[in-house]
């Protein structure tokens, strides 16, 4: 009987749980890896570079519509946690295998912890506002990493003895590798020169790459960006034929690239004037790294990074113009960053969870 379990599955979970899980080191943990991202760019290159144990089990779920990969992961986790017997589960963030996890044990009556609980974009067109809300209904834990997070959970009713405000642990990843974060390396690897300024972009939400007609007016948004500031583009598999056929690998001033491993990739976001995307964590790590950050979305469950940071909402349309404006304006004057985005977040919760299993 293993006392705890983290259940994994999809490249933000791997930056989130790196921290927790070396924070338990001394503990008897299990690590499951569901295998809803799979290829070596979404997923391994991130336990090699985060010293994340290699999972005990990889459950090989793979891809499919949201009936059908949820499926897939409720049977898959069914039986493993059925095998495993744990005292406690550890979910993170807002992924398909988040849910699914979360509803899974709490059919078998084991406690869950939902680490990045409370967080509210209060649109439920996006799949992950779904998968948020209701973790949260089963979660016994709510792990915080914004104060406004409270707030949300306290309103659905969530007992507040399970709340726990425990600072933000994708912050914690970036900052124990800050020395590894190299911009000129990273400029070399994808064929920026050494000098001058540059944007990051990535997209994956359904929203942006799903809809033809999106993909087609974020080109053409693109590619009027790109005309005075070159880009970088690392492209998730999600968007990545849709993006191709609409044209966004001919046009100049747009670097397409493979998606990058961490180091690599928050070395571009380091250096970059600006970050144009619509990822959830891509908007709290510029936050902390002050890079300016055009968010197309019409909402963020993230709305810490606008009152304390460097991000802003775009449509797509708007997107020339709102990118502009965030060059112009550079990143804020004063250096506030969120309360408790402080590199010990992974530290408080394994102290949370220790607590939680000793008595
Ligand atoms: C998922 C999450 C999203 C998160 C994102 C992080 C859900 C509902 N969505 O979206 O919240 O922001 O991960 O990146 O859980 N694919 C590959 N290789 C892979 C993984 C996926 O080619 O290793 C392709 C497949 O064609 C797949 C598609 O990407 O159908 C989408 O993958 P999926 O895991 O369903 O959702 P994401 O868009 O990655
Ligand atoms: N990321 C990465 N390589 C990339 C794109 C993103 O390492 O090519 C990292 C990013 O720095 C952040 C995490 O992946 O730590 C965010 O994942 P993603 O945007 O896929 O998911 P979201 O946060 O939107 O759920």
């Amino acid at each position: 009987m293993a006392p705890l379990v983290h259940v994994v599955g999809a490249r933000p979970n791997f930056v989130k749980a790196a921290p927790v899980v070396a924070a338990l080191a001394d503990r008897e943990q299990v690590l499951v890896h569901t295998g809803q991202h799979y290829d070596e760019r979404m997923s391994d290159v991130f336990f090699r570079q985060l010293g994340l144990p290699e999972p005990d089990v990889d459950l090989g779920v793979g891809s499919g519509s949201h009936a059908r990969q949820t499926a897939a992961l409720l049977t898959a986790l069914e039986d493993e946690l059925l095998r495993r017997r744990p005292r406690l589960v550890v979910v993170y963030g807002d992924v398909n295998s988040t849910l699914a996890a979360a509803l899974v044990a709490a059919k078998l009556q084991v406690p869950v912890a939902h680490v990045e609980a409370g967080l509210r974009s209060f649109d439920d067109t996006m799949p992950e506002e779904i998968n948020r809300r209701v973790t949260d209904s089963l979660a016994r834990l709510h792990l915080v990493t914004s104060p406004e997070a409270i707030g949300n959970l306290a309103r659905e009713g969530v007992a507040v003895e399970g709340i726990h405000f425990v600072g933000n642990p994708m912050i914690d990843t970036l900052l124990a590798n800050l020395d590894r974060f190299d911009v000129a390396a990273a400029r070399r690897a994808v064929g920026l020169g050494p000098d001058g300024p540059y944007g990051l972009v990535t997209l994956h939400r359904p929203a942006n790459v799903d809809d033809p007609r999106a993909i087609a007016a974020l080109v053409v948004a693109l590619k009027e960006v790109a005309g005075s500031l070159p880009l970088v583009f690392p492209v998730h598999p999600r968007g990545r034929a849709a993006f191709e056929q609409a044209g966004l690998t001919s046009i100049a001033g747009i670097t397409v690239v493979d998606p990058l491993g961490y180091i690599e990739f928050v070395s571009l976001m380091r250096g970059a004037a600006l970050v144009v995307t619509d990822s959830g964590g891509v908007q709290e790590e510029t936050t902390v790294l002050r890079v300016p950050c055009v968010t197309v979305r019409p909402n963020t469950e993230r709305p810490i990074t606008i009152t304390h940071g460097t991000n802003r909402l775009s449509t797509i349309e708007e997107l020339p113009a709102v990118a502009r404006a965030a060059l112009a304006a550079g990143p804020p004057p004063d250096d506030r960053v969120p309360p408790l985005w402080d590199g010990r977040a992974g530290q408080r919760i394994a102290e949370v969870l220790a607590a939680w299993l000793d008595g």
